[in-house]
């Protein structure tokens, strides 16, 4: 087949979902009303105020007796759920919570009762009339003390030991990157209503198929009986990839009331509703030549998880086997089961806390080298990944380092610390090197062209934020030769095709294949179609010259020479041709990840200890940019919440109950416009053609990782403060 020329591919698209945002008519899980002969009614999560313990006793005579109460469900009161096992929809080693199965409690917040009403605000009204008594134990939530689980995960090659002892230069540092929430703007939201044994579920979800296994197993129905409907996610970072126990709870509620129920989780219930980047502590240890040549790195880990699941991060790890050159590495990764709800993986997850690591690391010994941070950098690029031995499919580090030192200015930097001042302002620079591995997932799309030339792509994908709606489009629009305002790509329901879960940045690599499959089976169809029909002008036209533009089809060499599709599927009777996209990802002999890096211009006030942003830049090695609007978006989102970890988001508890004390976004901060400076972003565009066939390898998440170790060493460079714990604030500078 002729190649399709590339209108929407690489055009700077708005989104095509856009307006209905704006205007209010994109309906989010909160904002479902189903139809039917019910009305909604509202369930509201009453939460355990202690830490940890049992329940002793449970009064809802006062809650019961509101106006408009329905039914007040709890331990003592619920049935028995099979909660058959369930591998699928990300459940972790260990038993899920089981809601309302038993009298315990494991963490402060855990839903201990939930109360179901006519209206919100009968429901938030009794559920703050509902006693419960605990016999309470002080929780051990303080990673810092507690003992870590029996078996750490390990790795290790050479003898860094031996290593390390014999290097000329050795550096030990800890870091303590801070618990974060994710903390999107939509709170986690459901409606679920039965009919009969058949469950519909309007969810906030990253991958409706994850809620739909996890009610089959806790209901113990077969997963074909639950549908889960969700067009549109306002944010989630990771967050709404599992199912959480909120959607059980109303999948109950509505069973035990008859109803269709609401549930939304307040913002306070997020930081115990659902999971979180867990805390970590790090200690690196690195030895190198007088050159800066690492000869051995150690890396020993504690991070938080849940007495109940193991949570233990994949991208923790691998940065410290294959990021740099590095002869012997040993690594040890301990969970710390605390009395905490379960972690779950955030934007970047493990690699961003890696990264911080590592990338503060290494700026520390650049410093006391005396080697410019980039030339260091330089110096330990390896030839192929030394965890695997495999070539990377494309790794280009060393652009993204050119690039990024000749747009940012770098060679102005005076590398002395404390050197540059803007009036009470201390002005430090600092970079850091981001990498996030390339995902790709199989599922399937189907792809229906109606005769009036318009087109239908479906794929139970997800558009949590960064625009998959819009990129899909554009594929499919090129790939079909229809124009963008005649596709539209739909998504966020289990009873379309399935699609690999919207996170990891494996969406534009997979569901972008998949969709383009698709589209080219139904022109390849249609082209068929038109070389065989007599009356058309296309007949014994060889297929594989033809090109499609505007939704005609024509000989490549010979424009004049064609037909539109719609003339084609009305003069063979056909109202429709339909075709299925499909794509499972090989495996593959390389090494594929996306990388990146990321510059910061910081200021510190020398006598308030205030850090500000004042620009930042990043260069990424993503492979090919489909939506350059779109990936702009998702970069400068990413340096955002960037500023966010590294300068203000702190999750904290209070180890005396275990309560989050800052569960509200007046406390947990987030950055604001003020925080945010001039930023820009760069990308070094190029297919990789091993990781899929439009040669993407993701830039969700790989845009985060080097934000935090970026500003870090630029607060280094600026102060000659090296603070190694997260978020840095007035206090760790004064
Ligand atoms: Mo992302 S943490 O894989 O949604």
């Amino acid at each position: 087949m002729s190649p399709q020329p590339q209108a929407a591919v690489g055009a700077p698209l708005s989104r095509v979902d856009g307006r209905l945002k704006v205007t209010g008519q994109a309906r989010y899980a909160a904002d479902q009303e189903p139809e039917g002969p019910e009305r909604v009614v509202h369930a509201v999560v009453v939460d355990s105020s202690v830490g940890r313990g049992r329940i002793t006793r449970i009064d809802t005579r006062a809650a019961e007796a509101q106006p408009g109460v329905l039914k007040v469900i709890h331990h003592r009161n619920a049935p028995k759920l099979p909660y058959r096992p369930n591998p699928g929809s990300l459940n972790l080693p260990g038993e899920r919570l089981r809601i309302f199965q038993d009298d315990q409690v494991r963490f402060h917040g855990q839903p201990v009762a939930v109360v179901i009403a006519t209206t919100l605000e009968a429901a938030q009204h009794a559920a703050s009339l509902v006693t419960i008594d605990y016999d309470a134990e002080r929780p051990a939530t303080d990673l810092s003390e507690a003992p870590a689980a029996e078996e750490p995960r390990t790795y290790a090659r050479g003898d860094a030991e031996a290593a390390l002892r014999s290097a000329p230069v050795r550096l030990e540092m800890t870091y303590r990157p801070a618990r974060n929430h994710h903390n999107a703007m939509e709170l986690h939201a459901t409606v679920a209503r039965w009919d009969g044994d058949r469950l519909t579920l309007w969810d906030k979800t990253q991958w409706v198929r994850s809620p739909r296994d996890e009610l089959a197993a806790n209901f113990g129905i077969p997963a074909e009986n639950v549908r889960v409907i969700s067009p549109f996610v306002g944010g989630a970072f990771g967050n709404a990839a599992r199912a959480w126990p909120h959607i059980t709870i109303a999948a109950l509620a509505a069973r035990e009331t008859g109803r269709p129920v609401k549930l939304v989780l307040s913002r306070r219930q997020l930081y115990f509703g659902v999971g979180y980047r867990p805390s970590y502590a790090y200690t690196v240890r690195l030895g190198s030549d007088r050159r800066g040549r690492l000869t051995a790195m150690t890396h020993d880990l504690r991070a938080e998880t849940s007495r109940y699941e193991t949570f233990a991060e994949r991208g923790v790890m691998a940065p410290g086997q294959m990021l740099y050159t590095t002869p012997n590495v040993s690594q040890t990764y301990r969970t710390v089961p605390l009395d905490v709800n379960t972690p779950t993986p955030m934007r970047g997850p493990g690699y961003t806390t890696t990264a911080f690591a590592v990338e503060s690391a290494m700026d520390e010994l650049a410093h006391e080298l005396g080697i410019d941070p980039i030339e260091l950098r330089q110096r330990n690029e390896p030839d192929n990944d030394q965890s695997t031995g495999r070539p990377f499919s494309t790794r280009r580090l060393r652009e993204c380092y050119t690039i990024g030192a000749r747009e940012f200015g770098w060679h102005r930097r005076d590398p002395r610390p404390r050197s540059t001042r803007d009036g009470d302002w201390l002005i430090g620079t600092g970079m850091a090197t981001a990498l996030y591995d390339t995902l790709r997932g199989a599922g399937q799309a189907r792809v229906r062209l109606d005769a009036d030339g318009t087109a239908l792509v479906e794929s139970a994908t997800s558009d949590m934020g960064p625009g998959t709606y819009t990129s899909m489009t554009q594929i499919a629009a090129d790939a079909l030769g229809l124009a963008v305002r005649d596709v539209t790509f739909r998504l966020g329901d289990t009873a379309m095709p399935t699609a690999p879960i919207h996170g990891g940045s494996q969406t534009m690599a997979s569901v972008g294949t998949i969709v383009q499959d698709g589209c080219d089976k139904l022109r390849r169809q249609a082209i068929e179609l038109a070389v065989q029909d007599s009356r058309s002008p296309l007949y014994g036209v060889d297929a594989e010259d033809v090109v499609v533009r505007g939704g005609r089809m024509h000989v490549r060499d010979n424009p004049a020479r064609g037909e539109t599709y719609r003339q084609l599927l009305t003069r063979n009777d056909r109202d429709h041709l339909e075709a299925m996209g499909s794509w499972t990802p090989g495996q593959s002999r390389s090494s594929m990840y996306a990388y990146g890096a990321v510059f910061a211009e910081v200021g510190v006030d020398a006598r308030l200890g205030l850090v500000r942003v004042r620009r930042m830049l990043g260069v990424f090695d993503a492979g090919r940019i489909i939506s350059p609007k779109l990936a702009d978006s998702q970069a400068l989102g990413a340096m955002v919440g960037g500023i966010g970890t590294a300068l203000l988001e702190h999750t904290v508890t209070d180890h005396r109950d275990g309560r989050i004390v800052n569960a509200n976004l007046a406390d947990y901060l987030v950055p604001v416009n003020a925080d945010v400076p001039d930023m820009k972003a760069i990308y070094v565009d190029g297919r990789d053609d091993e990781a899929d066939p439009i040669g993407v390898k993701g830039l969700g998440e790989v845009v985060l990782v080097g934000v935090a170790p970026a500003i870090a060493n630029a607060v280094f460079h600026a102060t000659g403060r090296r603070v190694r714990e997260l978020p840095i604030t007035a206090e760790s500078l004064l």
